[in-house]
């Protein structure tokens, strides 16, 4: 088992995770009710605690990297619980949406977002399948760091492709979404290169 880094919250951190969903799943449902209304405000709800997880996850190394600091080192030692949260988090929007075809009979999926959000999950369920020691070290550190380098770009895109026509035609506010996505990104391309590791949890040692 790998030594744990000074920082280090572990898999408590996911557990935080799932009670603050829990709590702010709860209080939507209590505030909009329990039809359609509320079941939609926990999917936009959702795909932003998503989101806000995602880019502490895709940024964390290049982040501690570029500016040393307690904060971006907390980041780095905790990205394998970021990115479990993270699934956790977008395991919940994916829950909602079923949920949403079964009291809004109005509502239908577009063969085209089940192809690029579908995908999307395939990659969010792989990633998260192989975040923990044994599952790491049996796939192996080469399909590893593709699988997680390949998803965590095609993730990036999905969250892109969601939230700038939004900000584009729908509303000004989530122009600060697609800002802090294009800045994750640039982040990602411009870190420097000390070596050659590009995912959201740590590479396997075994
Ligand atoms: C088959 C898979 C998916 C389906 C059917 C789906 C469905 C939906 C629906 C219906 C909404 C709109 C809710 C509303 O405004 O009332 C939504 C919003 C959103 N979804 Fe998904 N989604 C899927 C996968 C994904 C994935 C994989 C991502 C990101 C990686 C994502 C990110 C978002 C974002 C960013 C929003 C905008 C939330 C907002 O308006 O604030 N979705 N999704």
């Amino acid at each position: 088992m790998r030594a744990k880094t000074p920082g280090t919250v572990g898999w408590r951190l996911v557990g935080y995770c799932a009670l603050l969903l829990g709590g702010m799943t709860a209080a939507l449902l209590a505030w909009y009710g329990t039809g359609a209304a509320g079941v939609r405000a926990v999917i936009r709800a959702s795909a932003k605690t998503s989101l806000i997880l995602f880019l502490c996850a895709f940024v964390a190394s290049s982040a501690a990297r570029r500016w040393p600091a307690p904060a971006t080192r907390w980041l780095l030692a905790n990205r394998r619980y970021l990115g479990v949260s993270f699934a956790l988090s977008h395991a919940l929007h994916l829950a909602v949406i079923l949920i949403l075809l079964r009291v809004d009979p109005e509502f239908a999926i577009s063969r085209g977002t089940i192809v690029g959000g579908g995908l999307a999950y395939l990659f969010i369920f792989a990633m998260a399948a192989t975040s923990f020691d044994r599952s790491a070290a049996w796939v192996g550190s080469v399909v590893w760091r593709r699988l997680h380098t390949v998803g965590s770009y095609y993730i990036w895109f999905i969250f892109f492709a969601s939230y700038a026509p939004r900000a584009a035609i729908q509303s000004i506010w989530y122009l600060p979404l697609v800002l802090l996505l294009l800045a994750g990104l640039f982040l990602r391309l411009t870190r420097k290169r000390v070596a050659s590791r590009t995912s959201i949890v740590p590479i396997p040692t075994a």
